[in-house]
């Protein structure tokens, strides 16, 4: 297969920069990305690849900034319509908004019209991997895999169980959220791209019975994902004390069935205690940072300083529909003024390390995604310092990489992503 080499700046990271500084990435002003069959072949600078790679294609990005494509860890495509939506917090906004919504995908060619829309909109935002939530509807997942299996995309998805608590327009048993899901796993699990992740919705909305499925289908399937919510709201986290009043606190309702593991991510846990932090930390489950959600559904402010002092892996995510952004580069933004709250600080090499290599670890998957490295699948995203007269501005002001990232950060969105490629092959250029 012919050789295609990108040529533009190159950023990519190798650990974490918090940890490793400078040693953490690699960045070529002048670079070349050199892509074969799908994969990385390397990277490095221009002036080295292209005599090495003279017979190759070559792509010219000069001036803009190539990274690996971003990786968002916890989303609902159900709820792209539930964006946006006034005055509510946790419990009453998925009553009165994102119930009614997501009643909507029983009806397959709905979801598939929705997943078709999601999967662009994330292009668009370069971002090639997410985590997300289908409702409980078997049908919206087949719909969401097969719309990611026409682009090829990496992506992790599950159907929602749940049995208790919300509309029973909405719910399933234990008995049929398991052999639905089992269904989906042979179905999907590890075909070309796709992954599957076992999605009990939250401790509210499953019963004993139902969690306990939860836990056989992990164990059964060792390789799929986990994915729930967790102490995001102080009404959500008394309701579930209530709920299950014999356990130790959230995360052990969780852990009572065996959902904890290193493929285990816990949206939000904003409330969490010092017990908890110390068993995600022994079990290598992770939390889903949701900047843009957490603010707008009045949840509260993360404390990631303490994620990172106590050693709990973390990863960061849109959460749309509570998130109000696809963008990953908008929700880095929000990410930050969160931490300033705190009295904290993001750097922008932290923060894209996070949307890249970090979210690929926190996921197990950065052997095959989030970096520059031989042999990865070839996602990136090209990103643009003169998307807009404001962007160009402040770029033509920034003296060093460091300031020239955060202005991408806190100004990028949609418009700053030139083009997204998955495994290779262009998925999105912006006109
Ligand atoms: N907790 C349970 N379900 C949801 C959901 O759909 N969104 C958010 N943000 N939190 C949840
Ligand atoms: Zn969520």
């Amino acid at each position: 297969m012919s050789i295609k080499l990108y040529r533009a700046s190159i950023l990519h990271f190798l650990s974490d920069p918090d940890v490793d500084g400078e040693k953490a990435y690699e960045y070529f002003e002048d670079g070349a990305l050199v892509i074969q069959d799908g994969k990385v072949l390397e990277t490095g600078e221009a002036s080295a690849l292209t005599g090495k790679y003279d017979n190759a294609d070559v792509v010219d990005y000069s001036g803009k900034l190539i990274i690996p494509g971003m990786i968002d860890t916890h989303i609902h495509f159900p709820q792209v319509e539930v964006i946006a939506s006034y005055g509510e917090q946790l419990l009453d906004w998925l009553n009165n908004y994102t119930f009614p919504a997501e009643r909507q995908f029983e009806d397959k060619k709905y979801a598939s019209k929705i997943a078709n829309f999601f999967l662009d909109e994330l292009l668009k935002c370069g971002t090639t991997t997410a985590l997300v939530f289908g409702t409980v509807h078997k049908q919206s997942v087949e719909a969401f895999f097969e719309a990611s299996e026409q682009r090829n995309t990496r992506m992790i998805c599950g159907k929602v169980m749940m049995d208790r608590n919300a509309p029973e327009f909405l719910t399933d048993t234990p008995e049929s959220s398991y052999q639905d899901s089992k269904e989906l796993i042979e179905a999907w699990h590890e075909k070309g791209r796709q992954l599957y992740a076992i999605t009990p919705r939250f401790a509210i909305t499953s019963t004993y019975e139902q969690l306990e499925k939860a836990g056989q289908l992990m164990a059964e399937h060792p390789t799929t994902f986990m994915q729930t919510h967790i102490s995001e709201n102080k009404d959500e986290v008394a309701f579930v004390r209530e709920l299950f009043p014999e356990t130790k606190d959230y995360l052990d309702v969780y852990d009572q069935y065996g959902l904890l593991g290193p493929r285990s991510v816990f949206a939000h846990g904003i409330h969490l205690e010092p017990r908890e932090h110390e068993r995600l930390r022994e079990t290598g489950a992770s939390v889903s940072f949701c900047p843009t959600s957490n603010l707008f559904l009045g949840s509260g402010l993360l404390d990631v300083e303490k994620l990172e002092k106590e050693k709990v892996s973390y990863s960061v995510a849109t959460d749309v529909g509570g998130g109000t952004s696809f963008s990953m580069l908008q929700t880095l933004n929000e990410a930050y003024k969160i931490c300033q709250l705190q009295g904290q600080q993001l750097s922008p090499l932290k923060s894209l390390y996070l949307a890249t290599l970090g979210n690929a670890k926190s996921l197990q998957l950065d052997d095959k995604i989030g970096s520059f490295q031989a042999d990865r699948e070839a996602d990136f995203a090209v990103l643009d310092y003169d998307s807009t007269p404001l962007m160009s501005l402040k770029q033509s002001k920034c003296k060093t990489l460091f300031e020239k990232l955060f202005a991408m950060i806190i100004l990028g969105d949609d418009r700053s992503v030139k083009a997204t490629y998955v495994a290779g092959e262009l998925a999105h250029e912006k006109q």
